[in-house]
């Protein structure tokens, strides 16, 4: 089947009424994993590139990863979506887009409403031009180690705005802030419902959920059926992956070339569960 466009894999979450996931990857491993688990459980995925992840920490290229995603989806029987997470800038996007990506985020959410509009707009032009989606963000998900940033309702998404800020800037989804935040929660995320549901009555768009790692599941079975058709999770997948490597490699007997299969098979086994919570 190979790669399939992201917004067509949430408009088929829109029409499930639940979500697709989309995890954030770093290598072969997590990537062969995610894709594994996926057509094991007859479910569609995303795949995610965080630049920080290439600029910061050299993980991997755009160009490498977006080539390796296609290669691991080319013969899957699942909808496979490629996505370059969180970017604000026009360049770096541009440039990911001719990699290879399918669908990348505009991030314009600490800008000005205006600005944030504007930029937006622009990357969509562009984007659509060359065949890839786009995702913006509109109000603030901040950084779970702050938590004000998790309960700051100045940050959150008010549901006046989304219907002309999608009208504007023509993006194809919307990240909003209802209470969830990137990286591990200090205190458990309680999300604002009402605010999504009044979010959702406004609007066509779907509606992304960003810092999935430690919501708890019952709060994402209503955020599911009131709108969020793409929902992100990076952190505790990345957690996983370090404990797991560090087990493995102070184990007796231990060797280097043990450690893809064994850490293969407890990602296996995080996803299998996390992607039950997809109702497709
Ligand atoms: P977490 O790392 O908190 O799971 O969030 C992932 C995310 O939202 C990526 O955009």
């Amino acid at each position: 089947m190979g790669i399939e466009r992201v917004s067509t894999i949430l408009k088929m979450a829109d029409e499930a009424n639940t979500s697709a996931i989309a995890f954030n990857c770093l290598d072969y491993s997590m990537v062969k994993s995610v894709i594994t688990v996926a057509e094991e459980l007859n479910k569609p995925v995303i795949c995610m590139l965080y630049p920080n992840d290439v600029l910061l920490h050299r993980w991997t290229e755009p160009a490498v990863f977006a080539a390796m995603v296609r290669a691991l989806a080319k013969d899957v029987k699942v909808p496979i979506g490629l996505h370059l997470d969180h970017s604000s800038d026009f360049e770096y996007i541009v440039a990911a887009i001719r990699d290879g990506f399918s669908s990348v985020m505009y991030d314009g959410s600490a800008l000005s409403l205006a600005e944030n509009i504007a930029n937006t707009r622009e990357v969509v032009k562009v984007a659509h031009v060359l065949g890839a989606d786009v995702e913006a963000e509109l109000g603030q998900v901040g950084f779970a180690d702050t938590v004000a940033d998790q309960s700051n309702i100045d940050m959150y998404t008010k549901p006046e705005v989304v219907k002309a800020f999608h009208e504007e800037t023509g993006c194809d989804s919307v990240a909003i802030s209802i209470g969830s935040a990137h990286g591990f929660y200090k205190e458990t995320p309680r999300l604002d419902i009402e605010r999504l549901k009044a979010i959702n009555a406004a609007t066509d768009v779907p509606l992304v959920l960003h810092g999935g790692s430690g919501i708890p599941e019952d709060q994402l079975e209503v955020a599911f059926r009131e709108g969020i058709n793409k929902f992100n999770v990076g952190t505790e997948f990345f957690w996983l992956y370090y404990e797991t490597i560090k087990q493995q490699a102070t184990k007796e007997g231990s060797v280097l070339h043990d450690l893809p299969s064994a850490i293969q098979e407890k990602l296996r086994e995080y996803l299998r569960t996390k992607m039950q919570l997809c109702k497709m």
